[in-house]
């Protein structure tokens, strides 16, 4: 377990109860590490308006031989001018979404020391804690996390997953299949939408790594504007399928495009999907990895559920043949995939750099 030990997080405060003890006034005061300086942060292009948010994508408009062309160039351009879109008309039952979203909720709501028993080890990345804290020096993110390895089944280690509520666990499972399967789907919508065999991309990472982010941020009274609830990152895997439980429509989720950064606003039922930087290099930059980061609201919790699809670990990551011809060349070098993630856990979150280094001269 050498390798894997280095990839864990160094150890942070919970903040959901740091959060309780700022929020009621105990302690009015939020540490300064968890505070941020960035003054672009304020500068956010509300997502209200169509023309200014995330493309919409219908699932039922691909599936139509009347309609699946043109939605297909949709999803193709969404993925390419934003690496984000909602996906509505996805055939995920609703009561599948709502046993997940309150199972979670369930597990956040328990005391801390219940919640403890699942948290991260010295050794993994698994488990309640914190992510990409690899100094002790560097700021905090404003939220907690439960993260799970969910797909094959025997990479699951139980030893993270809750066992209160008493159906967590069966509603990750019937909730991680669901969503394979449209992820699959969707790979396949994607690699139509770009001229490029349907089954290119989809064994990319078909039967491969399935993991599961649960991000809870908390309120933050005295400094929701300074604090930062997920850094500006990008995803490390294929795709990421994004679920939000919205308590009286509380947002959170920010884009980047053209240097801004884009509130989205979830729509009610709707996956946010988006392109993650496996998905860049496979497609040879044709669809993008975008930033993306998560803000904090003042009064209110949120509760987000990031289900991440990973491409095959064990042959080199390289740009699709048929893609990298028409694209005049191949963008992005071969690379191992393992030492790229290895890579991406041992550090702090930080924008696009880790793939620019990627990226070919052409
Ligand atoms: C993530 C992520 C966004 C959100 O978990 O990688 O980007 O809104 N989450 O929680
Ligand atoms: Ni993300």
């Amino acid at each position: 377990m050498a390798e894997a030990r280095t990839i864990g997080s160094l150890p942070v405060a919970n903040v959901q109860e740091l959060a309780e003890a700022c929020n009621n006034g105990v302690d009015g005061k939020v540490p300064e590490r968890y505070l941020s300086k960035d003054p672009s942060a304020k500068e956010v292009v509300a997502g209200d308006d169509s023309a200014r948010a995330i493309p919409v994508i219908d699932l039922r408009r691909l599936l139509d031989a009347r309609s699946s062309e043109e939605e297909c160039a949709k999803l193709a351009s969404a993925c390419h001018d934003w690496g984000f879109f909602q996906l509505i008309n996805h055939g995920v039952p609703d009561e599948v979404i709502r046993n997940l979203m309150s199972d979670v909720a369930g597990f956040f709501e328990q005391p801390l020391e219940a919640k403890k028993e699942c948290s991260q080890q010295a050794d993994s990345l698994e488990g309640y804690g914190q992510a990409f804290v690899v100094s002790d020096d560097q700021k905090l993110d404003w939220a907690d996390m439960l993260y799970l390895q969910v797909h094959p089944s025997e990479s699951r280690d139980m030893r993270f997953w809750p066992t209160r509520p008493d159906s967590f666990r069966h509603s990750v499972d019937v909730y991680s299949s669901e969503a394979r399967q449209l992820a699959y789907r969707l790979l396949e919508f994607m690699a139509k939408g770009v001229g490029a065999d349907p089954a290119s991309l989809r064994g990319v990472f078909e039967g491969q790594a399935q993991g599961m982010r649960v991000n809870y941020y908390p309120p933050c009274r005295p400094a929701a504007d300074r604090v930062v609830g997920l850094s500006p990152h990008t995803d490390p895997n294929g795709l990421t399928l994004l679920l939000q439980m919205s308590h009286g429509d509380v947002q959170g989720l920010q884009v980047k495009k053209d240097g801004r950064w884009f509130a989205v606003r979830a729509l009610d039922g709707a996956f946010v999907v988006n392109v993650a930087d496996a998905l860049e290099i496979v497609s040879n930059g044709l669809f993008r990895s975008v930033e993306h980061r998560a803000v904090i609201h003042p009064t209110r919790e949120r509760i987000s559920v990031a289900l991440f699809h990973y491409p095959y670990q064990d042959r080199m990551l390289c740009p699709l043949p048929e893609l990298v011809k028409k694209g005049g060349g191949a963008r992005y070098g071969p690379t191992s995939y393992r030492d790229f993630l290895t890579q991406y856990f041992t550090a702090q979150l930080d924008g696009r750099k880790h793939l620019e280094r990627l990226k070919l001269d052409c």
